[in-house]
C-alpha cells in the first residue's frame, strides 16, 4: 500500500542526527518503493528547497539529501492552530490516491503530543481503529506514571493501542534484538538461563559525555527517568523474560510485561550521583539535585530469578562510553574438586550492544603444554565485523517496522506503566547524589549494596 508519512518535528535535531539518514537508507535499499511520500512540518517560513538547505546545514556531509529529493515536500504549519491541520489533510490527499496509509512522525517535545494527536484526530487524519492511520511518539512518554496515564488516556480517545508506536530507540539496536535469538536458539543457554546457573546479571549503559545543550529537559529528567525507565528496564525485560509462545509482538510484550510487573528495586538498593561541574553546566539550577547517574540492584521475582540480582549501570561523565550486558555464571562444583590448585574463572558472557557489538564468552580450558593447568579463554564473535555495506542503524529499523505495521519493537501501554511504577517509587524516596568525579567513587557504595550490609 502506498505510504504518506508526514513528520513533525522536522527542523528539530532528531531529524538532522537520525530520522533524514534512516530515510535516505530505506529508499536507497529500496525498502520502501519510490512512491512513499514524506511531508516535513515545523513553523519556520521555508519553502521545500530551503528546507534542503536547511537540512545540509545539520546533517553530516557525505549523506546524499538528493536521494529524498522526489519524495519529500516542506509544509509550515503551527502544531497548535487547529486549522492548520485542515490545511495539512488537503496537503496529504494531494500527494496520493486512495487506498494509502497516512503514518505521522511526532519527533517533538512531549507536551505536544496530545495537541498534536487532537489535531490529527479532529481533521480526520487518522480514524480510531483504522489501522492504516498510525503514529510514532518519541521518548519520554510522561515524566511519572500519573503523566504518562494522563497522555495514554486523551490518545485512547483519539487512537487503539494498535495505532500508537511509542519508540525506544534501543530496542531497534541489532545486538538487542540478539538477545532473544541467543536466549532461545541455542539449548546451551537457554538451559542454563535461571538461578541454577546465573548468579548475577549487570546491564550497563556508560558515557563518557555530560549532558551537552539538553540542560533545559535534563534537569527535570535525570538519570533514573531518562535512561532506566526506558532503555536499561527494556534490556532487563528481555533478559529476564520466560519464552513466548510466538515472536508476535503481542505474545513478546506479554512475557516482557510479566518481567517487568515483578521486578522490585529497594530504596536502599539505588546510588545516585552527579557529576562534577554539572551545576555549570547550561540552564542548570545552582541547587539542582538531579541525578547523572544511578546504579540499582533490582530483584525480579519469578521463580526463574530466585535470589539473582540485576545491577543496572548508568551515567554520564564516566571513564568510558559502553552498553553491555553481563551474565555471570555459577562456577562449577567439579571444577574445585578435579583442579583443586588451579585458579578457575566462573564462565561470563557478555552482550556487547554498543560501541562493541558482539558476544564475549569466557570460559575455562587446559593450558596448551605437558601441564595439566587449566587457563581461562574468550570466544569472541564480532557481530559488526559480519555486515556487509550499511550497518542498519536503530531509527533505520524502527522506521521500517512502523512502516509495515510490526509493533514488536515498540513499547506497550502496559510496560510504560510497569516501568513508571518502578521509577516513581525510587523518586518519591530519591536521596541526594553524590558528587562524583569518576565512578571509582562510587566502589565502596556499590559494593556494600551488592553485597547486601
Ligand atoms: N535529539 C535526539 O537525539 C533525540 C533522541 C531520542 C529522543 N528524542 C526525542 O525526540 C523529540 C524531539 O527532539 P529534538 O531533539 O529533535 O527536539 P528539537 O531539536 O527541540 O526540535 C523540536 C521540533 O519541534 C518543532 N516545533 C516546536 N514547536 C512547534 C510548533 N508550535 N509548531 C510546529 N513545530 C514546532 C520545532 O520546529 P521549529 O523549527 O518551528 O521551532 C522543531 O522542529 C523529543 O521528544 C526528544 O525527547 C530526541
Amino acid at each position: 500500500m502506498k505510504t504518506v508519512l508526514t513528520i513533525f518535528g522536522a527542523t528539530g535535531n532528531l531529524m538532522h542526527k537520525k530520522l533524514a539518514l534512516a530515510l535516505i537508507q530505506l529508499l536507497k535499499q529500496k525498502q520502501i518503493d519510490d512512491s512513499f511520500q514524506i511531508i516535513c512540518v515545523s513553523r519556520r517560513d521555508y519553502t521545500t528547497e530551503m528546507y534542503f538547505e536547511h537540512l545540509k546545514e545539520f546533517v553530516k556531509s557525505d549523506i546524499d539529501l538528493d536521494v529524498l529529493k522526489n519524495n519529500l515536500e516542506y509544509v509550515k504549519m503551527d502544531i497548535m492552530d487547529l486549522n492548520d491541520y485542515t490545511m495539512l489533510r488537503k496537503k496529504i490527499e494531494s500527494k496520493s490516491s486512495f487506498p494509502y496509509q497516512s503514518l505521522f512522525y511526532l519527533a517533538v517535545a512531549p507536551e505536544f503530543f496530545v495537541d498534536i494527536a487532537s489535531g490529527i484526530s479532529n481533521a480526520k487524519l487518522i480514524e480510531k481503529g483504522n489501522s492504516i492511520g498510525r503514529i510514532v511518539f518519541e521518548k519520554p512518554f510522561g515524566v511519572s506514571f500519573g503523566s504518562a496515564k494522563e497522555i495514554n488516556q486523551k490518545l485512547s480517545e483519539y487512537f487503539e493501542e494498535n495505532q500508537i508506536f511509542r519508540i525506544d530507540h534501543y530496542l531497534g539496536k541489532d545486538m538487542i534484538q540478539n538477545i532473544l535469538v541467543m536466549r532461545f536458539a541455542n539449548r546451551l543457554l537457554e538451559n542454563n538461563w535461571s538461578s541454577d546457573s546465573i548468579s548475577q546479571v549487570s546491564i550497563d549503559v556508560k558515557e563518557t559525555e555530560g549532558i551537552g545543550n539538553r540542560g533545559e529537559y535534563y534537569d527535570s529528567s535525570g538519570a533514573l527517568k531518562d535512561m532506566i525507565q526506558s532503555h536499561l528496564l527494556q534490556m532487563l525485560a528481555l533478559v529476564a523474560m520466560e519464552e513466548p509462545k510466538s515472536l508476535s509482538s503481542d505474545d513478546i510484550r506479554k512475557e516482557k510485561i510479566k518481567v517487568l510487573q515483578n521486578t522490585i528495586v529497594k530504596t536502599q538498593n539505588a546510588v545516585f550521583g552527579q557529576y562534577e561541574g554539572y551545576l555549570f553546566e547550561q540552564k542548570i539550577p545552582q541547587d539542582s539535585i538531579t541525578e547523572t547517574f544511578v546504579f540499582l540492584k533490582a530483584e525480579v521475582s519469578t521463580p526463574r530469578w530466585k535470589n539473582v540480582p540485576f545491577f543496572l549501570t548508568t551515567g554520564k561523565k564516566l571513564n568510558e562510553k559502553k552498553a553491555e550486558i553481563i551474565i555471570d555464571f555459577k562456577e562449577h562444583s567439579s571444577a574445585k574438586k578435579l583442579w583443586p590448585n588451579n585458579n578457575h574463572t566462573s564462565n561470563q558472557l557478555v552482550i556487547g550492544i554498543s560501541e562493541y557489538e558482539g558476544i564475549r564468552f569466557q570460559m575455562n580450558v587446559k593450558k596448551p603444554g605437558l601441564n595439566d593447568t587449566v587457563s581461562d579463554a574468550l570466544l569472541d564473535y564480532c557481530h559488526s565485523c559480519q555486515k556487509i555495506g550499511n550497518n542498519p542503524e536503530a531509527y533505520e529499523k524502527l522506521l521500517k517496522d512502523f512502516i509495515v505495521n510490526n509493533s514488536t519493537l515498540f513499547t506497550s501501554w502496559k510496560e510504560i506503566e510497569a516501568s513508571w511504577n518502578i521509577i516513581d517509587h525510587l523518586k518519591k524516596d530519591l536521596s541526594n547524589p553524590v558528587i562524583y568525579k569518576s565512578i571509582s567513587d562510587f566502589a565502596d557504595i556499590i559494593s556494600k549494596v551488592k553485597r547486601g550490609v
